[in-house]
């Protein structure tokens, strides 16, 4: 076992080196924005749970009565072991909220990408994908085994330039994209990569996992553009504004089908605890009964951007690129220092010299605290950034 060992160690060192080696630090959330870490009270500005539903009453005690009734585990596959109700409930609203005739959950937002793409192409099509797309979108498109080819982040005329040229020699195409960029904060062109996917006879698919709850009145990405746009595969996940777990496809009822008979990680995969299921139910009746609420990350990272002078947030994520990693690492110590927890983002999770604080905004952030960073990131941080 000697090689396998020095195999770990050898990759260890070379990561540390870089400034990339990660490592877990305990810390326990104490509500929706504090959190506890080496004994301090830290306001966490690096937590996906937009509205703070992780923590919400009416959904703690959703989760906890379906826990009673339902027990913790659901037993096994879907297929296998019977669909609870709880499932078609959440799928048709989910399918409601997105405007679909159907939906389809999963375990996880990335068994859902590495179910759903695999499901719909083969080595005879083509998958055109926005380059900094989610690890798990690019993920399920190599699993796929299609030809898989990048486009310039956002660049429409580059997905253009790649269909126009490949298009022909193959069978199906599929244009995959986030449809709110999780390290970047902004949203993708989807008008103009649906008008794309019409005129090459492409399926365009998002993942919205960071726009669910929080853009577009709750609804997502899809309907963060003035008008709705025509998006037949639109994925997502529970696990972030709408405070719960899984991952999920709306889509037509036909492809739906398709994949409960296809997707791997949904048949193969043990469904999702009812508890959760309850959960993500009641996390959309707040959402969808409330879309001031669901605006209020957003507004909250504009009040931050406004104080730092950064360009306007399109999402609650809002990144400050400062490029080398060491430099990330001391600035998100600084700020752990004043007492605020913002995660340094490095490659490979984004591109070589783009190493970043990347600000999380939830509904419930103080404005005080927002302006005290915003001070902090502006006279201490980007001054002495590039
Ligand atoms: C854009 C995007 N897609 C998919 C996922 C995966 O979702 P999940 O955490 O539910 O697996 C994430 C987050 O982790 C994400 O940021």
């Amino acid at each position: 076992m000697d090689s396998l060992e020095d195999f770990a160690k050898t990759k260890l060192d070379q990561l540390r080196r870089a400034s990339l080696h990660r490592q877990l630090a305990e810390t326990t959330r104490l509500d929706g924005i504090w959190a506890e870490r080496n004994g301090r009270r830290l306001l966490s500005f690096c937590c996906n749970d937009y509205l703070n539903l992780t923590q919400h009453p009416a959904i703690k005690e959703a989760a906890t009565a379906a826990l009673a009734r339902y027990g913790v585990g659901s037993g096994a596959s879907r297929l296998v072991t019977g669909n609870h109700p709880l499932f078609a409930e959440l799928e048709g609203r989910l399918a409601q909220l997105k405007d679909t005739e159907a939906a389809c959950v999963f375990g996880s937002g990335y068994l859902a990408n590495m179910g759903i793409i695999p499901a719909l192409m083969g080595p005879d099509d083509l998958i055109v994908i926005d380059e900094l797309s989610h690890a798990c979108l690019w993920a399920g498109a190599r699993l796929s085994r299609a030809a898989v080819l990048p486009f310039r982040h956002a660049d429409v005329a580059h997905a253009q330039a790649l269909l126009a040229e490949h298009r022909g020699r193959h069978r199906h195409a599929l244009i995959a994209t986030d449809g709110v960029f999780s390290m970047d904060g902004d949203l993708a062109p989807l008008p103009e990569l649906a008008e794309l996917a019409q005129r090459f006879d492409a399926w365009l698919m998002s993942d919205d996992a960071h726009g669910t709850g929080v853009v577009g009145g709750g609804r997502g990405s899809t309907f963060g553009h003035g008008t709705a746009v025509d998006v037949p595969l639109q994925m997502g996940t529970l696990s972030k504004a709408i405070g719960a777990y899984g991952g999920y496809l709306c889509a037509s009822a036909a492809v739906i089908d398709l994949i409960h008979n296809r997707a791997r990680t949904f048949v193969y995969s043990t469904g999702l605890p009812p508890a959760i299921v309850a959960a993500a139910i009641a996390a959309l009746d707040l959402i969808e009964g409330d879309p001031a609420f669901a605006a209020r990350p957003l507004q909250k990272a504009n009040a931050f951007t406004r104080r730092v002078g950064l360009p306007a947030a399109a999402s609650p994520i809002v990144p400050l690129v400062i490029g080398d990693a060491e430099a990330t690492l001391a600035a998100s110590r600084l700020l752990e220092a004043e007492g605020f927890l913002v995660v340094p983002i490095r490659p490979p999770t984004v591109p070589a010299g783009t190493a970043r604080l990347r600000f999380t905004f939830t509904a419930g952030h103080p404005d005080a605290e927002i302006e005290r960073l915003a001070e902090i990131v502006r006279n201490r941080i980007r001054r002495g950034a590039p």
